[in-house]
């Protein structure tokens, strides 16, 4: 293949980038895609304000009033691309029992001819970005570095908020350090003379990791996910297969640090399916009753956790800022968020009002008029006649976690936080209990792996049809599920044999519904009572109660000042209904048989136990 530098396109690489595997790289796929200039992101200000303005004069970015919402931006997506799209998600191991029956699999080989003629000339007429970015503080040894190359400007300063992203990365990186390649497309080649579209994708979408070659390919999507390779690609879907190579774990979890009024201080980390409150949590205020407690953010969506030389584990957070999902979000359910959008955001796909301001559903009060988020006229009237929504269900911010008034002061520290406590909490409006501690880690890993929650909205396809989603990582293992449990298993195994104390394993869930149909825990802010709960389980101050599958809370040992809450409606989001769960175990059983190659032993064993007491 002809060099592009032969070919007569100049690289431009800055002369800080001394990396040849890169260099190497970046001209291979310049040669590949054909872009009409190369751009190097340097990280810096006056780069994003830069590349902000061009969204702007390109009608991406809507600008929006500088008073209300300082250096703020609103982009609206092209209807068809909203959400990370699973079923175009592919791992792409040498072997298919590498991806496991819960991904999606093709032969390297295979995958690589179907991607050659569609990554051939497609970013012609466009600018190659190329994004250094750090997963984790700079420097830290838990920490990985990626590059992305993207044709996407609203791909580049949004990776600007939500990585560590920069020249610094290179002194990182070095002549021959390693790094993830990100590669990165909209599919939208522009013929001369042709005018761009403000939201460039198309209808063929691939997002492809090679677990093997540590290497992510994305064509087709702008949004989310699917183009900021950094977040679900990177960070846990590649990350996982490292963290099994290596003996660490990459997991959908937020991380809070928690402190009691005697100034003692916990760190826990929690998996939620996607739109199940996570930033809500992470972000908690702790309600009335509650004087004295504060809760603190390391990460709202994905921890990176390693064993430390002491048999603890510590988690960092990789990412650098929040993509959370607005619709709900207001100043009752998460006011810190609220607090952490006043300016230097990024929306996607929220209502612009009539001020230059942004507005989604349940925000806040309804504005009278408003462009929604398809550029269509809005109204209160209209919504009730056609149903109308002014904000896409699954419409995001992008924040710096710099921006959030309850930051953790380690959120940046590169040696991460040492965790007590892991939460798994799926939506399910029956069945699960608000919360059970798992006797043991086997216990606790068995209730995690068959975790099962209603879809949402972030993710293309029905919402509220329950699915087993072990871990809330149903979309993101990189590898064969089963052996991820066992890695759970295994890591747990070897704390143990080196004397040390295992995090606890806690199981929530917020969501049980009444037979009217509504929500009977009052909301995300009460969730410090359940937080309480476990602290005073790790202090050993609560005794709780023994079921079926762990331990959960009596009423009398909950806190409960400043909540009308009674013990029948405690009992209703805490009752064990038999008939449920043997429902409930038969899913399990079908989810082992899907799983049955490489299960765990133990597994099996935990249930038949589950079993045993379910009849007794
Ligand atoms: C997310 C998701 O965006 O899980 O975090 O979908
Ligand atoms: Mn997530």
């Amino acid at each position: 293949m002809n060099s592009p530098v032969m070919q007569g396109l100049n690289l431009n690489a800055p002369s800080y980038v001394k990396n040849a595997r890169l260099i190497a790289w970046v001209a291979d796929m310049v040669a590949l895609c054909k872009p009409d200039t190369v751009y190097w992101c340097d990280g810096s200000q006056e780069e994003y304000d830069r590349l902000c303005q061009k969204l702007v004069d390109a009608g991406t970015f809507t600008k929006l009033d500088p008073i209300k919402r300082p250096n703020s931006f609103l982009a609206c997506s092209d209807p068809s691309d909203v959400a990370r799209v699973e079923d175009r998600t592919f791992i792409c191991s040498e072997k298919k029992e590498e991806a496991g029956p819960t991904n999606n699999w093709m032969a390297p080989a295979e995958m690589r001819a179907t991607l050659q003629p569609l990554f051939d000339g497609c970013m012609k007429g466009r600018t190659m970005y190329v994004v250094p970015f750090s997963m984790g503080p700079l420097g830290s040894p838990i920490a990985h570095i990626g590059i992305e190359l993207s044709d996407s400007a609203y791909v580049a300063v949004n990776m600007r908020i939500m990585t560590r992203m920069g020249k610094a990365v290179y002194d990182v990186l070095g002549v021959n350090g390693e790094f993830v390649p990100c590669l990165h497309t909209v599919g939208a080649p522009l013929e001369k003379g042709q005018a761009d579209v403000k939201w460039p994708c198309n209808t063929t979408k691939y997002i492809v990791h090679y677990p093997e070659t540590r290497e992510i390919w994305s064509y087709g999507s702008g949004y989310g996910g699917n183009a900021l390779l950094g977040k679900k690609c990177f960070a846990l879907r590649i990350a996982s297969t490292m963290g099994r190579d290596e003996g660490w774990l990459a997991e959908h979890m937020l991380i809070l640090g928690v402190t009691n009024p005697e100034g003692r201080k916990y760190h826990v980390a929690a998996a939620f399916p996607s739109a199940c409150g996570k930033t809500n949590f992470a972000m908690l205020i702790p309600p009335k009753g509650f004087d004295g407690w504060k809760v603190t953010t390391i990460g709202d969506d994905i921890a990176w956790i390693k064993p430390g030389a002491d048999g603890k584990l510590y988690a960092i957070n990789p990412e650098a800022g929040y993509f959370g999902v607005a619709p709900g979000t207001n100043t009752v359910t998460n006011p810190n968020c609220m607090a952490s959008l006043d300016k230097n955001v990024i929306f996607t796909n929220v209502a612009l009002t009539d001020d230059g301001d942004v507005w989604w559903e349940n925000m806040g009060p309804a504005p009278a008029h408003a462009i929604d988020w398809q550029g269509k006229d809005w109204t209160p009237e209209i919504a009730r006649e056609t149903g109308a929504k002014a904000a896409h269900p699954n419409a995001r911010v992008t924040v710096a976690a710099t921006n959030n008034p309850a930051l953790d002061p380690a959120w940046d520290d590169p040696a991460g936080v040492p965790i007590d406590a892991f939460i798994f909490g799926g939506r399910r409006s029956t069945t699960v209990p608000l919360v059970t501690e798992g006797r043991n880690w086997v216990e606790g890993v068995y209730m995690a792996a068959t975790m099962g929650s209603e879809t949402t909205a972030a993710i293309t396809g029905q919402v509220g049809v329950v699915r087993r989603d072990p871990f809330a990582m149903i979309a993101f293992a990189g590898y064969n599920m089963s052996d991820y449990f066992q890695h759970w298993l295994q890591l747990g195994r070897k704390l143990a044999a080196s004397g040390a104390t295992l995090p606890r394993i806690f199981t929530t869930n917020w969501f049980r519904k009444g037979e009217d149909g509504k929500f009977i825990w009052p909301g995300y802010g009460e969730n410090m009572r359940v937080l309480k709960w476990m602290i005073d389980r790790i202090e050993g101050k609560a005794t709780g109660t023994d079921h079926l599958f762990g331990v959960s809370p009596t009423y009398e040992e909950m806190n409960w000042t400043g909540v009308d809450f009674s013990a029948e409606q405690f009992a209703s989001v805490t009752s064990i209904d038999k008939a449920a769960w043997q429902k409930e175990l038969q899913l399990h059983t079908e989810l082992f048989q899907l799983l049955e190659h490489h299960l765990p032993a133990e597994l099996g064993e935990t249930k038949a136990k589950i079993e045993q007491r379910l009849a007794a």
